[in-house]
């Protein structure tokens, strides 16, 4: 079957914040720029991200960038590539006045400046006092972010393809990427998308985990397109779980909350993050909350009926900042906990959040794969940015607002980076091999013949039982090796998954079959990495391994799908113009 052919210069998969951030940088350097998404793109993931982006504007109090780097390090548990986080804490303020001079509608101060909040991790010269740092437009900041830069890339001439799901990456013989295959929804007819410059902007995969602050659609697409054509995927092992998400519904309660001055407490009302974290307690960074919460229900101070979960008070900030900065949360509140927040508290659980790995690139959003002695390749044609990039700015476990602050900047460093190589190295399009878009072909075709097989809700629901037991805060190595082995028997389900619904138009079983081959590369990924990794560094909490190991493991994972083997590759200890932040014990 012969495959239509849709010609680009440059072709974005995914919507979002980096997407979007990158497609500008293409469009307005006059390339045929093509961004295709899953949804509409203001309705992409990025407008659930809430507390703010993070930049050292100094608009509350003094802040310097040098600062901004020293925390996301530490924040990082020195997994973090210091020169990608350097060039990220640079970048920020010019990326925030872009972003405010393009219209985005930022909270101001009384002066007139951009409202900055505290948020978890970030403080004025190396951990002395917490600083106002996330640059907010209420408690909807990605929301006004996303809408700021979809009508920009509008004004552009940015084409978009919208309900059209990326299938596979086309690479070529030489291993370059020549395009990427595509269905169309509305049709369901399957398209070969030719192009100088692919990039993949596809966000998390945070649906491998059975309770999540993520999107339905966050189906590690990109990771899972990667992985089929060989490439590895970085650091797999570090998922985030955010402090606050609603108790039962998983819907994220942003940190902008403790932010603005809200404190969690036990069964015994007890405000125990004073405990663990004397110095910026209920502001400490993601990681270190989410396991003092879940060590305070362990010892039996949880609260509610079952002791499952703690309490997030914010009644004494009083009805005006409830209503002015949070009133997104108050509304979330009074729908997923049924309870007011300006009366009562929210019953809040650490809940999946965010992937610290994904897709190798450099901070110029190159990916890069080890090649020969080189073990950070360029991929020719290939980029990435956003959640399914591993930069690696966020090492093992990021700061709350710095996931904003990534998207625009390395949205914008990957497009510089493609409108280079487009317009210096390929002055015209390499040719399509003759099989592109076969394997796409074959997947539907699977799924088009298969009978007698299991649903895919079946089988999607046992792989997130199996990441949500055994791939949790706190891991241990009888747990690890369990869910290797349950996750590769649930993979082997997956080849077998059916759909009842052989229809074309529209035909929403086949797209959540094919989202749930992407969520088993994630999920056997992650179980595979965590299980290697025998320490313990920011969000991977190994109980047989409880310290650091930088000796051993101060490296990042690579995983390759193929024969789910891993190597590891060093971390980068060379910051760009500054001196390299040493290793130090993480205290709060
Ligand atoms: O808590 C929040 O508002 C989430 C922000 C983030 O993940 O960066």
């Amino acid at each position: 079957m012969t495959i239509p052919v849709r010609r680009f210069d440059a072709v974005i998969v995914g919507g979002g914040g980096a997407g979007l951030r990158a497609a500008l940088q293409l469009s307005e350097s006059g390339l045929k720029t093509a961004v295709l998404s899953k949804v509409f793109p203001t309705r992409s993931h990025t407008v659930a991200a809430q507390g703010g982006i993070s930049a050292s504007l100094g608009n509350v109090q003094e802040d310097r960038w040098e600062w901004h780097m020293f925390d996301t390090v530490k924040g990082s548990d020195w997994l973090g590539d210091q020169d990608a986080i350097e060039f990220m804490c640079r970048k920020a303020p010019e990326a925030v006045i872009e972003l405010e001079h393009f219209g985005m509608p930022f909270d101001r101060l009384e002066n007139g400046k951009i409202y900055q909040r505290p948020f978890g991790g970030h403080t004025q010269n190396e951990g002395e006092a917490p600083v106002q740092r996330a640059c907010a437009a209420a408690d909807r900041t990605g929301h006004a972010m996303l809408h700021t830069l979809y009508q920009r890339n509008v004004r552009a001439n940015t084409q978009f393809f919208i309900e059209w799901m990326a299938l596979d990456l086309i690479r070529d013989e030489d291993g370059d990427v020549v395009g990427v295959t595509a269905l169309e929804m509305e049709t369901g007819e399957v398209y070969n998308f030719h192009a100088k410059g692919v990039l993949f902007a596809t966000g998390g995969a945070g649906r491998i985990y059975a309770a999540s602050t993520n999107a339905f659609i966050n189906t590690g697409d990109g990771l899972g397109m990667s992985v089929r054509a060989g490439i590895p995927l970085e650091d797999m092992e570090f998922w985030q779980f955010h402090p606050t998400g609603v108790a039962g519904a998983g819907v994220l309660i942003t940190e902008g909350v403790r932010g603005e001055g809200g404190i969690l407490l036990n069964a015994n009302g007890e405000r125990f993050m004073e405990r663990y974290a004397p110095n910026l307690k209920d502001l400490a960074p993601r990681d270190f909350v989410a396991r003092s919460m879940e060590q305070e229900v362990l010892e039996g101070r949880g609260c509610g009926p079952n002791k499952d979960h703690v309490l997030l008070k914010l009644d004494h900030l009083g009805p005006d900042i409830i209503k002015q900065r949070l009133p997104g949360i108050r509304e979330i509140a009074i729908k997923f906990a049924g309870v007011d927040p300006i009366k009562e508290p929210i019953p809040v659980i650490p809940t999946c959040h965010y992937m610290m790995g994904g897709i190798p690139t450099n901070y110029r959003g190159e990916v890069v794969i080890p090649k020969g002695d080189n073990p950070e390749a360029r991929v020719n044609g290939f980029y990435a940015a956003g959640e399914c990039a591993c930069a690696s700015v966020h090492g093992a476990n990021r700061l709350g607002t710095n996931s904003l602050l990534d998207l625009v900047v390395f949205g914008k460093s990957a497009g510089d980076s493609m409108v280079e190589f487009i317009k210096n190295e390929m002055p015209t399009w390499k040719p399509l091999p003759a099989n592109a878009g076969q394997i796409s072909l074959d997947r539907i075709a699977r799924l088009d013949n298969q009978t007698g097989g299991e649903e895919v809700a079946d089988v999607r629901a046992a792989m997130q039982r199996t990441v949500q037991a055994r791939a949790a805060v706190f891991r241990n190595s009888e747990n690890l090796a369990l869910g290797v082995k349950e996750i590769q028997e649930v993979a082997e389900r997956v080849k077998r998954t059916q759909i009842k619904d052989k229809s074309k138009v529209f035909n929403t079983a086949r797209v959540e079959a094919l989202e749930l081959e992407n969520l088993i590369e994630v999920a056997v990924a992650t179980l595979i990495s965590a299980d290697a990794r025998k320490e313990s560094r920011g969000a991977h909490a190994h109980a047989d391994y409880q310290e650091r190991d930088d000796e051993v493991w101060m490296k990042h994972t690579l995983y390759y799908g193929e024969d789910r083997r891993l190597t590891y590759k060093p971390v980068h200890t060379k910051p760009l113009s500054v001196e390299y932040i040493a290793p130090k014990v993480r205290t709060f």
